[in-house]
């Protein structure tokens, strides 16, 4: 199984990194959960039986449902668009989200276009006006892979055979049943120190809800429970995650991130990525004794 959808900020080349902290063997019987889905190359990697996955991108997380309800009917949809694909075929399924009747349109129309959409637009970027419409140009693929029926299937038969939730709310509420032992990886939208990308959802995501998360982490910490953070190693990241608290420990590794987000190649520089790992600290055995 892979990501069905091409993601800007997705963790494909992290992989090895985020699998030093999470694991199957570390999760065990536990519970897996990515509140920050996107194309979730973690999630895949994982295939952890028993797992909680959201994204506040409710077409995003339509995919996912309609994967796992109707593959057939999305794949034929999906060849259907893949025979009609050329530069004016997709600007015209892109305007779809502009037309009155587009909150009618069903829900595996919908998702075989945002997979359609996704697969062949400007770096899978998903953006979003301030109306909330989808504006990403179209990219430069010579013959883009827009039905990949193998492993729809694959991820289809997953998500039906394994005790899956999946949900799209902000990610305060998608965490809210975590339990001790469980383990959360966070992938928020990236902290940029001058403005930047940040258009996945139209509401973006700002330092306040950064801060949200980490007081998040902090629970979810006392509670018992792991959680990896990733971004964009920014000043602003690191100071948010300096936690005061004895009861909690952040560590941080830097990884030097080959990543490129900005359309205009006179932009575009390698941003260092940093990983945040939250646990409890380990009571310490008394090591005063009492003698007499
Ligand atoms: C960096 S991307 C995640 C990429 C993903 N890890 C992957 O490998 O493809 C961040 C995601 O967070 C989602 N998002 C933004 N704000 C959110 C919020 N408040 N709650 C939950 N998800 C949110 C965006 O829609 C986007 O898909």
């Amino acid at each position: 199984m892979k990501p069905f959808l091409k993601w800007a900020g997705g963790k494909r080349q992290l992989i090895p990194y985020i699998k030093k902290y999470i694991n199957k063997k570390k999760i065990g019987k536990h519970k897996y959960y990515e509140p920050f889905l996107g194309g979730g190359s973690i999630f895949f990697d994982l295939a952890h039986e028993n797992s909680s996955i959201n994204d506040l991108n409710e077409e995003i997380i339509n995919c996912y449902n309609v994967i796992k309800e109707n593959p057939d009917e999305l794949i034929d949809l999906l060849k259907l668009h893949a025979e009609a694909h050329c530069k004016e075929y997709y600007y015209k399924i892109r305007s779809l989200d502009r037309q009155e009747d587009y909150k009618f349109m069903d829900n595996i129309t919908k998702a075989a276009r945002t997979i359609y959409l996704n697969r062949t637009c400007f770096n899978g970027l998903y953006r979003v006006n301030k109306n909330g419409f989808f504006n990403t140009p179209i990219g430069r693929y010579v013959n883009p892979l827009i039905c990949d029926e193998e492993n729809i299937n694959e991820i289809s038969y997953f998500l039906n055979n394994n005790d899956v939730t999946i949900m799209s709310k902000s990610f305060e509420f998608a965490v809210e049943k975590c339990e001790k032992g469980d383990w959360i990886y966070f992938d928020p939208p990236y902290d940029y120190e001058n403005s930047g990308f940040v258009g996945y959802v139209k509401e973006g995501f700002s330092h306040e809800d950064l801060v949200k998360l980490k007081e998040v982490c902090d629970e979810l910490v006392k509670k018992g429970c792991y959680v990896l953070v990733s971004n964009n190693d920014t000043e602003f990241v690191r100071q948010t995650f300096n936690s005061s608290d004895y009861e909690i420990i952040y560590s941080t590794k830097t990884i030097k991130a080959n990543r490129n987000i900005n359309s205009k190649a006179s932009k575009r520089k390698k941003v260092d990525e940093v990983l945040i790992y939250g646990h409890k600290r380990k009571k310490q055995k008394n090591s005063i004794s009492s003698s007499k």
